[in-house]
């Protein structure tokens, strides 16, 4: 029976350093097939801190990394390199460290202002099909990427591809994130969540509240990769 965008996979695993190796197959099998059915791979990455360990074993791979292509989902509007941002975190855990051509990783530019570097992003994107895979993160309020529960999703078909945010409830008020619609296509969706400060957010999840992580809906529905205690049924 073939998914439905309503689909959520949940892949629970033991612990952190079994999520990291899960997640790492994934990525390199969605670029092996990726390889074979069109030359090249598009992915979007994760920021936050939960990626971190899977982008420190990817350095160690022996890829094709000639034929990648790097997005990300959202962006802190820092200084392109402050510590904070996302594209940093990536470039010192990862990218830094492999030999994907400089023009095929693209930053968010988001050292511009939200405003000006949504617009940016959305017109890179124009170039830019369906996405082969998509890494996301899920925040304690169930936010993923930088799409938050009090603010614009950009779910709707007329939705722009990234979206300017002036008002997240977190320590870096202004980002840029691409839209719910945008994330949704792509060929495979995978979240990475880990921590027990999560659990609430997998139960609301679980439970079909409105939340900015249901938001994203592509065709193939969405895989999970979590932490079993997240889902088992014996408090903390
Ligand atoms: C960000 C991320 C965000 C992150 C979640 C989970 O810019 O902060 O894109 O969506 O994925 O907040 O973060 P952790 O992995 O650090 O828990």
């Amino acid at each position: 029976m073939s998914a439905s965008a309503s689909d959520v996979r949940w892949l629970a695993v033991a612990d952190v350093p079994e999520l990291e190796r899960a997640a790492c197959r994934r990525i390199i099998d969605a670029a092996t097939r990726a390889f074979a059915q069109r030359g090249e791979f598009v992915i979007v990455l994760a920021g936050g801190n939960t990626p971190r360990g899977v982008y420190r074993l990817l350095r160690e791979r022996d890829a094709d990394w000639q034929r990648w292509n790097v997005y990300f989902g959202d962006e802190r509007c820092l200084p392109a390199d402050d510590a904070e941002r996302n594209s940093k975190m990536a470039a010192t855990e990862w990218l830094d460290h492999v030999p994907i051509p400089k023009d095929q990783v693209h930053p968010i530019p988001a050292e511009l202002g939200a405003s000006a570097a949504a617009l940016a992003y959305a017109e890179t994107l124009r170039s830019v099909g369906e996405f082969d895979l998509v890494l996301l993160g899920l925040g304690e309020d169930a936010h993923t990427a930088s799409l938050f529960p009090n603010n614009e999703w950009g779910s709707g078909p007329g939705a722009s591809d990234a979206l300017a945010v002036f008002d997240a409830p977190q320590p870096l008020p202004q980002r840029v994130s691409l839209s719910a619609a945008r994330l949704s296509r792509s060929r495979e969706v995978l979240f990475l969540v880990a921590g027990e400060s999560k659990r609430l957010a997998v139960a609301r999840w679980r439970a079909e509240e409105n939340i900015p992580a249901r938001a994203i809906r592509p065709l193939s529905g969405v895989d999970v990769l979590l932490e079993s205690k997240l889902i088992s049924k014996a408090a903390a």
